[in-house]
């Protein structure tokens, strides 16, 4: 070498030192962590759209993918809502406040929050999903003005029981968004009676089909009804949007283990419409 300094690339897969700061209890095992870069520039500079992910590692045990639930709209502490499912997981629940952990990301495309703008826009979600749209929620209601008509339709057999169902109260005292609450005769693991609440429920909306995005939270797999639905009223097929989760290991395109047909959820995804999953037989 001659001296002469060698330029070097960031390493894409180099997580970010952070620290837990508040760990809370939710409803269902699931727990509610804030968290926050020790790099304050980076704590201002991190920037997301509702509906990315970032990948986390809990120091020597391993790392997972996590969607982010808090808004960009409300910069310095990060939200995620892990419920305990296998080993990093359970490592993360048993963090003390203040651990330090590592972060990578924001990971994904995320909703097209620049398309939905002045668009009209309908939140469906089944049960315990509810929060899996805390992000684009807050973030529209951030920046109320810039959407249209918002209505919020939610099932839940009692919503103390879900995730963040405390926010539904709060929701539905506003004035700026219809917000419904349904509750499934019964008890059903297909969640049939779940999608035919949440039709019954958007059905009492009046809602106005041309130029609206829904946006659905749920299992997939029960998701056709609610497409059928949408469809015949006459929701265009790429403005109807839904998350996926498929085992991820790199988060940025390079190792393959997140693929769907040709496409990876980390990069194309997680969030798909409905023109996606009609070209992608694998998507439920
Ligand atoms: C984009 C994305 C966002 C996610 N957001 C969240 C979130 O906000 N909160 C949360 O709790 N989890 C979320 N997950 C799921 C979480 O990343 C996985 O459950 C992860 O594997 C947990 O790591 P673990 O080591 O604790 O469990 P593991 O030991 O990896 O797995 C535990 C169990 O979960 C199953 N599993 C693993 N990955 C998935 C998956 N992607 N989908 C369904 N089942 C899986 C395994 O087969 C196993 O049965 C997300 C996944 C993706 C891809
Ligand atoms: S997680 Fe590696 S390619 Fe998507």
């Amino acid at each position: 070498m001659n001296g002469v300094p060698v330029a070097t690339k960031p390493d894409p897969l180099q997580p970010n030192r952070a620290h837990v700061i508040r760990v809370q209890r939710l409803p269902l095992e699931i727990n509610l962590f804030q968290l926050r870069f020790e790099d304050e520039e980076l704590n201002l500079s991190f920037d997301f759209k509702p509906g990315q992910f970032l990948m986390l590692s809990v120091i020597g045990v391993g790392e997972a993918p996590f969607a982010i639930v808090s808004s960009p709209s409300r910069r310095g502490l990060i939200e995620i809502a892990v419920r305990q499912s296998g080993r990093v997981t359970t490592a993360l629940h048993n963090l003390k406040e203040n651990a330090l952990i590592g972060i990578r990301g924001p990971y994904g495309n995320g909703y097209p929050i620049e398309r939905m703008r002045r668009s009209d826009v309908l939140l469906l979600s089944e049960g315990p999903w509810f929060g899996a749209l805390r992000s684009l929620r807050w973030y529209i209601l951030d920046n109320r003005k810039d959407f249209g008509q918002v209505t919020l339709v939610a099932t839940a057999d009692d919503a103390k029981d879900l995730p963040f169902g405390d926010e539904l109260s709060w929701l539905g005292d506003r004035e700026d968004i219809t917000c419904r609450v349904c509750r499934p005769a019964a008890r059903d693991a297909e969640g049939q009676d779940h999608m035919a609440r949440l039709i019954a429920g958007l059905r009492q909306t009046k809602f106005v089909a041309q130029g609206t995005y829904a946006v659905l939270a749920g299992e997939p797999a029960h998701f056709p009804p609610l497409w059928d639905y949408l469809l015949e009223r006459g929701v265009s097929k790429d403005k109807i949007l839904f998350s996926l989760q498929r085992k991820m290991r790199c988060g940025i395109g390079k190792c393959g283990h997140c693929s769907i047909g040709y496409k990876y959820t980390c990069l194309d995804g997680p969030v798909f419409s409905y023109w996606d999953a009609q070209n992608l037989p694998e998507v439920i």
